[in-house]
């Protein structure tokens, strides 16, 4: 049986992992951050693709091209949370199962974080685990998809 595809899509700034606020976001890289994903999906037995960008269009160009080539996506939307009608509309279209993370507890910080617009065309959102965030994501999805485990 062929492995569950996932796409991780990752927003603005977050390319900027491991230096960008680290009291917040802590002090790995993005690229670590993949690479713990990798290992995970490997135990899951599901296949991972990776799309970091800080354009919008980008953003959605990546979201659209789930159709041919993922079963499901992870989506850190970072700032565009509060702002892509763009992106919700995306999100929609491709009808995949899609979880939105975040490292920070969005909830806990400035009201305007708080308002996702993506959550409403989300399964699910993981917040405030740091990087553990996408592994929760990761493993939801590969149970979802009914992934079989390698072990
Ligand atoms: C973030 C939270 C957003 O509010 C912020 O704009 C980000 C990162 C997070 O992962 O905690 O860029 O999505």
């Amino acid at each position: 049986m062929a492995k569950p595809r996932i796409m991780v899509i990752n927003g603005p700034n977050l390319n900027l992992l491991g230096t960008r606020e680290p009291g917040i976001y802590g002090d790995k890289t993005l690229e670590q951050i993949n690479q713990d994903i990798r290992a995970l999906a490997d135990e899951l037995g599901v296949e991972v693709a990776f799309h970091q960008s800080n354009s919008e269009g980008e953003l959605i160009q990546a979201v659209q091209s789930c159709l041919d080539s993922a079963d499901a996506i992870i989506i850190n939307p970072a700032a565009y949370t509060t702002t892509s009608v763009g992106l919700l509309d995306a999100i929609k279209a491709v009808n995949l199962p899609t979880v939105e993370v975040h490292l920070s507890n969005i909830h806990a910080r400035e009201e305007f974080r708080r308002r996702s617009l993506i959550a409403p065309a989300a399964i699910g959102q993981i917040c405030g685990f740091g990087p553990d965030s996408y592994l929760l994501a990761l493993r939801a999805l590969a149970a979802r998809l009914g992934a079989a485990t390698g072990s």
